[in-house]
């Protein structure tokens, strides 16, 4: 469902002209948007960047900011003191607030160290609305000794308004395990909304993380992976960012990120056909996103596999499509009564 629509309908034939009127909202919104710069990159110091931009200009804000955990970034230092990283956090949030528009988004990705902090900050002292907090599930993660290996980060949906924002569900449904798996003809046939739900492995549930739950499985870009740029370490999945930029904003929104990193933010919201404006500290980063970027065209597919959960076990109780196929051409019964049995009561 569409939550921005009001905002811009009007009643069909209802169109005047006023010539000494004061500017409509629209022809405001058209003045803010040719000010601002888009499908570009500004190098630099995304504090100073952003700085230059005029308030309320964009529909979406997507940042995967350094995590203050010692990465080796090639220019920034990911080692700073916690208040220190806080106060920074706080200002370049501050100038993310100022930017979007009233009825934008900003989805914030952040590590176990500091997503308490930032989520309290942004709500609390920022004044933003926290509509999700998702939890990206990965695979691929780095192996750990001594502890469990890390194998998620927090994604977090605020709103400006809460009453007003973009949220596209239509564009992000995903086929449920009624449909992918057991063949269930009760199933809907647009699929469902991807839950808030802890499971060790996709591969270990029968219905894997629903595109509705806020429990998201994308492979990490691991190095093998043929997505993989190479040049840097935090590169993130294209189809998790196009999940984000297609539900929270439409074709020609502003998309903006000010970490940058590798350029994914920037290239799918290219694809996407959306305009994009993005930050980036290090030189020898901006180099190389300008050339993924001249390759990224609109309507370009996304890198990786849409539906990762496309193959997912048998459970105890239920039988797949393949048995019921199976079940077809041995003549057996495949009516309403032998779906009863294959459907118990724990189906979602
Ligand atoms: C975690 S990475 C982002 C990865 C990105 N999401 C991707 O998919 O490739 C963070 C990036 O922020 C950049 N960075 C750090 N401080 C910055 C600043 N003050 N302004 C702009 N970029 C900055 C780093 O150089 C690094 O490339």
């Amino acid at each position: 469902m569409p939550r921005r629509a009001a905002a811009k309908s009007s009643p069909a034939g209802a169109e005047t002209v006023s010539i000494d009127a004061a500017p409509s909202a629209e022809a405001a919104s058209l003045a803010v948007a040719a000010a601002v710069p888009s499908n570009t990159l500004l190098e630099g110091d995304c504090l100073q960047s952003l700085a230059g931009l005029p308030d309320s200009c964009a529909h979406l804000a997507f940042a995967d900011p350094p995590f203050n955990i010692g990465y080796d970034y090639d220019t920034y230092d990911d080692r700073r003191s916690a208040d220190d990283y806080l106060a920074w956090s706080k200002r370049w949030m501050g100038e993310i607030v100022r930017v979007l528009r009233p009825d934008g988004t900003f989805w914030l990705a952040i590590g176990d160290e500091y997503a308490a902090e930032l989520k309290v900050l942004a709500t609390r002292e920022l004044g933003l609305t926290c509509r999700s907090w998702v939890v990206w599930y990965y695979t691929f993660g780095v192996n750990c000794r001594q502890k469990f290996s890390r194998s998620h980060a927090h994604i977090f949906q605020f709103v400006r308004d809460p009453s007003t924002f973009t949220f596209n569900t239509e564009a992000i449904r995903v086929p449920s395990a009624r449909e992918l798996v057991y063949g269930d003809r009760r199933a809907d046939p647009k699929g469902r909304l991807p839950d808030d739900t802890w499971i060790l492995r996709p591969q270990d549930l029968p219905e894997g993380f629903g595109g509705d739950e806020d429990t998201w499985y994308f492979p990490r870009v691991c190095g093998t992976f043929k997505e993989r740029s190479g040049w840097h370490g935090c590169q993130m999945p294209e189809q998790l960012l196009g999940r984000i930029i297609r539900a929270s904003s439409n074709p020609d929104d502003l998309v903006i990120d000010p970490f940058s990193g590798s350029g994914t933010t920037l290239a799918v919201a290219s694809k996407l056909g959306r305009r994009y404006l993005g930050c980036e500290l290090s030189p020898q980063y901006a180099a190389r996103i300008r050339e993924r970027l001249a390759s990224a065209r609109p309507g370009d597919p996304l890198d990786g596999a849409p539906e990762p959960l496309k193959s997912v076990p048998a459970t105890q109780n239920g039988r797949r499509i393949g048995d019921r196929r199976s079940a077809k051409k041995k003549g057996k019964r495949t009516g309403k009564a032998a779906e009863t049995l294959l459907f118990p009561t724990d189906q979602p």
